[in-house]
């Protein structure tokens, strides 16, 4: 399997939980990330979807490739197991919302004197849920790459994420150093590999750290031989 040759899905953005028309549960996510991703993956194959949440629709509006708007967590979920194959290779870099609004009222939530508590449950885990969907379809060359958005103990987590959602890579963000994460134009990239590899890259633009990324996708592609 080569990356030139694989269907390439990147997902990138926030998700939104709304709890009443007008108000909703999100992060700080801008899509750049994912972004700079799809751009990278483009220039590899042509074969290149961008799954997104809402983002400043100006960043996504002249791309060459697909770019697929999403709403919420459950939307994101449907959407990447619409689209997962064979050969193709997916980059989790969205920040999908972890906790949904238990409730959502059809009607906007009028302030009342005192403090609001909001019942919230657990969102879908995507990664897990493509980690089941690749046993069940028995996907074989197929090749998972998630983020880790950390701000302590930023190895151990990742390295968890890694072995728990069964990913072949996770690019661990440590979001608390400066210039790193959300919202920013550069970003502090470590990568993990199931193969044992750890890469610490510098502070770099977000395509420099997507091109980066990728590259050490193909090679792991390449060790695999398959
Ligand atoms: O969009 P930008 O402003 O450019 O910011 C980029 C970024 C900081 C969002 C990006 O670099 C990043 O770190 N993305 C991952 C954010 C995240 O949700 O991390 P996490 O550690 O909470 O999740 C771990 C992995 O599980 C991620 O691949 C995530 O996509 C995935 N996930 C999370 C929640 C969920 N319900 N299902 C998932 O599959």
């Amino acid at each position: 399997m080569l990356l030139k040759e694989s269907k390439i899905i990147v997902t990138g953005g926030p998700t939104r939980e709304w709890f009443d028309p007008v108000r909703y549960i999100s992060n700080a996510s801008s899509g750049k990330m994912g972004i700079a991703l799809a751009d990278e993956a483009y220039k590899i194959s042509e074969n290149t979807i961008f799954i997104h949440g809402p983002i400043n629709e100006n960043l996504v509006k002249d791309k060459p490739y697909e770019c697929r708007k999403i709403e919420t967590t459950a939307d994101l979920l449907e959407a990447v197991l619409n689209e997962i194959e064979e050969n193709s290779v997916l980059i989790m870099c969205a920040a999908p919302a972890d906790y949904t609004p238990i409730e959502k009222s059809d009607e906007k939530i009028k302030k009342q004197d005192g403090d609001v508590i909001l019942h919230m449950k657990r969102t879908p885990d995507i990664l897990k849920n493509v980690a089941d969907t690749k046993k069940c379809r028995r996907l074989n060359n197929f090749f998972v790459t998630g983020f880790a958005a950390e701000t302590m103990n930023t190895e151990s987590y990742a390295m968890s994420k890694l072995a728990a959602k069964d990913l072949d890579m996770i690019c661990l963000n440590d979001v608390s150093q400066p210039g790193a994460g959300f919202n920013v134009d550069t970003n502090v990239i470590t990568i993990f590999t199931r193969s044992g590899l750890k890469i610490e890259l510098p502070i770099l633009t977000k395509e420099r750290a997507a091109s980066e990324i990728l590259k050490q996708i193909d090679a792991e592609l390449l060790k695999r031989g398959d």
